[in-house]
């Protein structure tokens, strides 16, 4: 997809949207959202697709996949091709979409937050972000909340796509996606990636948007998407998401230390935390769980805080769905 303007009305409400997408999940999701935007003769809507200057491949190497981390885990993203915007647009509303990559936002999004164009661009905005990822996105959010903190930009959205696969089988289907481009299921486990029911049913978001805009309510604090089942928060992946966000952090250091992405001097260290992270999923995340549904009683209390926090500002709510499912 290339850069687009919609036609505008007199006076229309602006809207960016920013994204990236490797397989188009993600861009499809968006589409989905942005498409009764555009149809609305007063709403304009420019879409930014992010461009890294130097391609990630897809299907992804075995090596290059795991070679990828220790940038995504940091922050420290690949550069971007120029993009098409000068930071002197004025935008009403902004859409983010975004994946995660190894628990954190993925590099060209974390690119474009940290580019000067961005600070410009969102210094005040109203920010909805909306993820489409296998299903570990919690601390990724909170590493997200930071940078829109960063450059003054006001979350007052998030919407969350999550592979609808147990949690154990994309553990295998993900990777044979990405790594080997195989999207669908084997060994009696379910496709990778979101359905198509998922993808369609996201335009509720982009109708609800509409309407907000139409009220002026994006100039509010509240959430626009509230009542729309945007997000369900499994806190118990938290325990998981710290324990892989703490090893990618630490592994990452030293593989950094090695050499430059792509450097050969990398490969024998990614070889050896391959393994350790294989160790890691099959001992840390059954472990955890198992203990935290024995453990329930205990942890109701926490789990109930935390995922009120990872579900806040939107909700899971759903009373206003059959007003937007088409
Ligand atoms: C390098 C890489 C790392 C990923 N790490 C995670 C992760 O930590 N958590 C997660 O839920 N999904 C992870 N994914 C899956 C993506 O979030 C996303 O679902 C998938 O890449 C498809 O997105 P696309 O729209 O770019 O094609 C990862 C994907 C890639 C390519």
């Amino acid at each position: 997809m290339t850069s687009s303007i919609s036609s505008p009305a007199a006076h229309p409400k602006r809207v960016l949207v920013v994204h990236y997408s490797q397989t188009g999940q993600l861009s499809s999701v968006a589409g989905q959202i942005v498409a009764p935007l555009a149809a609305d003769p007063g709403i304009s809507v420019h879409v930014e697709v992010l461009r890294p200057a130097a391609e990630f491949p897809f299907p992804w190497p075995f090596l290059r996949f795991f070679d990828a981390f220790p940038e995504s885990a940091h922050m420290k993203p690949a550069p971007l091709a120029p993009l098409s915007l000068t930071g002197e647009e004025d935008f009403d509303l902004v859409i983010l979409p975004y994946q995660v990559w190894f628990l954190a936002p993925s590099q060209p999004v974390v690119a474009f937050l940290k580019h000067p164009v961005a600070a410009r661009l969102l210094r005040g905005k109203p920010v909805v972000t909306v993820i489409a990822c296998r299903n570990m996105w919690l601390l990724a959010h909170e590493k997200l909340k930071g940078l829109l903190d960063a450059v003054g930009a006001r979350l007052i959205d998030n919407v969350v796509f999550t592979d609808p696969g147990p949690t154990l089988a994309t553990f295998f289907t993900t990777p044979a996606w990405l790594i080997w481009g195989r999207k669908r299921g084997f060994w009696g486990m379910p496709d990778a990636g979101l359905n198509a029911a998922q993808i369609e049913g996201s335009a509720r978001f982009g109708r609800a948007l509409r309407d907000a805009l139409h009220e002026d309510r994006e100039r509010g604090a509240g959430p626009l998407l509230a009542g729309l089942g945007a997000v369900r928060a499994d806190a118990r992946l938290l325990i998981s998401e710290k324990a892989g966000t703490r090893s990618f952090f630490l592994w990452g250091k030293l593989i950094m230390a090695a050499g430059r992405p792509g450097a050969w001097q990398r490969k024998p260290l990614l070889v050896l935390y391959v393994l350790f992270l294989l160790a890691l999923i099959v001992t840390v995340v059954p472990v955890s769980l198992t203990l935290q549904a024995l453990l329930r009683p205990l942890f109701k209390g926490w789990l109930t805080r935390m995922t009120a926090h990872f579900e806040c500002p939107s909700g899971s709510a759903v009373d206003r769905v059959p007003l937007y499912d088409d």
